[in-house]
C-alpha cells in the first residue's frame, strides 16, 4: 500500500427531514447566500424546507446556476455577495450548484487578478468563505469532497480546481430530495459514480485488499440499486442506498494508499466543453476505449473487477478482459447511455480540436503510470468513434 494522508472534515446529515437541522450548523447571525439552479428545488419542496430552516437568518438568493456551471455566472454571484457582505453560502442542488458554489467561496477571497487562475495557473486557494450543501442529485460526490469543475463559456474550457478549504462544512443528504429526478439524471448519476470508483480502482495492484473490496462494494451497490432507482425513483430505501453509494464513490474513502487514473474525466470534460454532452455520457464514451487501450497495463485489476463485479470467470485472459469491458458497456447502455462518439454526432474533427487544445495546454503524463500522452489520447478517442 502507498503512503497516504486522509482528510475529510465534511459533516453529513443523512435522511428524511434533515434539512430542518441546518440552522444549528450555521454560525449565528450569518449573512447567507443560498445558491441554486434552474428551479427544480422550487418544484419539489426543497426550497420551502430550506427557507423555513433559515428563517432566522439574513438570506439572499442566487439562482440559475446552469448545469456545468459557468464562470461568467458565478462571477456575478461573487460580485453581489461581496457587496452584500455575505459570510456563509448554502448550495442547494446537484453537482453543478455545489461546484459553482465552491468556486464562488474561493473567488470571494481570491487576491490575484482573476480567480480563473485557480484552474489554469493552479494558483492555490489561501482562504474561502464557509459553505454547506443540500444535495438533490446523487452523482458527483461534490457534497463530500473539495473538488470543483467550472466551464468558461468565452473560451469553451471546462477545468477543475480543489483545495482543503473548499470542503463543505456540512451536507444534507435527504433521499426525498431526489424523488423528482428525471430518469436521465438518475442514469447519469449512476454512471458518473460508477466511473469515479473505477478510476480509483482500475490501475495496478498495490496489495490493498480493503480498498479494493470497498471499491467493489460501491460498484456492486450501484449495479444493484441503480436500475432499481430508475424503475422506482420514489422508493426511499433505494434512493437512500444510491445516494450514499454515490457519495462514497468520491469522498476520498476508497482512495487512500492506491494509485488513481483520472484520465477518463480529464479527456471527457472536453466533450462537454465542446458539445455540451452530459458529464456522465462523456465518461461512458471515453472509459471503454481507455480500458481497452490500456488493458495490458491494467490487466490484474481489470480481471479482478470482471470476476468480482460481473462474474466474468471463463475464457482466456484476453477474452475475459474484453468480456469485462463489454459488461461495463452493457451496464451503461442498459441505463440508456450510449458509448460511442457517433451516438452523439461527434466526429473526427472534434478529436483534432481536443488534440490541438491539449497541445496548447501542454497536457502530458496522464494515467496512473503517467504514460498516457497526447498521441495516446488521439488513439483512445479514435477507438470511440
Ligand atoms: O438546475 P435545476 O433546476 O436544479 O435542475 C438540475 C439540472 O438541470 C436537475 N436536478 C437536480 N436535482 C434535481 C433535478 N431535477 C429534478 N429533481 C431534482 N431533485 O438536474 C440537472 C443536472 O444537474 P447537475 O448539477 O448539472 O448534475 P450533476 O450533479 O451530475 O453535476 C454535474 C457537474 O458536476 C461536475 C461535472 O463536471 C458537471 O459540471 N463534477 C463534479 C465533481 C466533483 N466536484 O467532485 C466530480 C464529477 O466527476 C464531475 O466532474
Ligand atoms: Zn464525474
Amino acid at each position: 500500500m502507498n503512503n497516504f494522508t486522509f482528510y475529510n472534515p465534511v459533516k453529513i446529515l443523512f435522511g428524511k427531514g434533515q434539512i430542518s437541522a441546518i440552522a444549528k450548523e450555521i454560525p449565528q447571525g450569518a449573512r447567507i447566500m443560498v445558491t441554486y439552479g434552474g428551479g427544480s428545488i422550487k418544484r419539489n419542496g426543497v426550497y420551502d424546507q430550506v427557507m423555513e430552516a433559515l428563517k432566522d437568518f439574513y438570506v439572499l438568493e442566487f439562482s440559475d446556476i446552469e448545469p456545468n456551471p459557468h464562470y461568467e455566472t458565478l462571477m456575478q454571484a461573487v460580485d453581489i455577495a461581496k457587496r452584500q457582505q455575505i459570510d456563509f453560502f448554502l448550495a442547494v442542488g446537484g453537482g453543478s450548484v455545489i461546484d459553482g458554489t465552491k468556486f464562488i467561496v474561493a473567488a470571494m477571497e481570491f487576491e490575484g487578478e482573476d480567480p480563473w487562475d485557480m484552474m489554469t495557473k493552479r494558483t492555490p486557494v489561501k482562504k474561502a468563505v464557509p459553505f454547506g450543501t443540500v444535495l438533490t442529485l446523487p452523482a458527483t460526490g461534490s457534497e463530500m469532497n473539495s473538488g470543483s469543475v467550472v466551464t468558461r463559456v468565452s473560451t469553451k474550457e471546462k477545468l477543475a480546481f480543489g483545495s482543503p478549504l473548499t470542503f463543505p462544512k456540512f451536507s444534507v443528504l435527504d433521499p426525498e430530495a431526489t424523488f423528482t429526478l428525471p430518469v436521465r439524471q438518475i442514469c447519469n448519476g449512476v454512471v458518473d459514480a460508477f466511473t469515479h470508483v473505477l478510476e480509483q480502482y482500475l490501475t495496478y495492484p498495490v496489495n490493498a485488499p480493503l480498498q479494493d473490496r470497498m471499491a467493489e462494494a460501491v460498484l456492486l451497490t450501484l449495479k444493484e440499486e441503480g436500475p432499481k432507482a430508475v424503475q422506482n425513483p420514489q422508493d426511499y430505501d433505494t434512493m437512500a442506498n444510491f445516494m450514499w453509494a454515490a457519495t462514497m464513490a468520491l469522498n476520498g474513502v476508497i482512495r487512500p494508499g492506491v494509485p488513481t487514473d483520472w484520465s477518463t474525466h480529464y479527456i471527457a470534460h472536453e466533450l462537454t466543453a465542446l458539445h455540451g454532452i452530459d458529464h456522465a455520457r462523456t465518461l461512458a464514451i471515453v472509459l471503454p476505449s481507455l480500458l481497452r487501450y490500456k488493458s495490458e497495463q491494467k490487466k490484474e485489476k481489470l480481471l479482478q473487477y470482471g470476476s468480482r463485479v460481473w462474474g466474468v470467470n471463463s475464457g482466456t485472459e484476453d477474452e475475459r478482459l474484453e468480456a469485462t469491458v463489454e459488461a461495463t458497456i452493457a451496464f451503461f447502455e442498459s441505463l440508456g447511455i450510449q458509448t460511442k462518439l457517433s451516438d452523439y454526432e461527434v466526429g473526427e474533427d472534434t478529436i483534432d480540436t481536443i488534440i490541438e487544445r491539449f497541445e496548447a495546454r501542454g497536457v502530458k503524463d496522464l494515467g496512473e503510470r503517467a504514460d498516457i500522452q497526447i498521441a495516446d489520447v488521439r488513439q483512445i478517442l479514435t477507438m470511440s468513434l
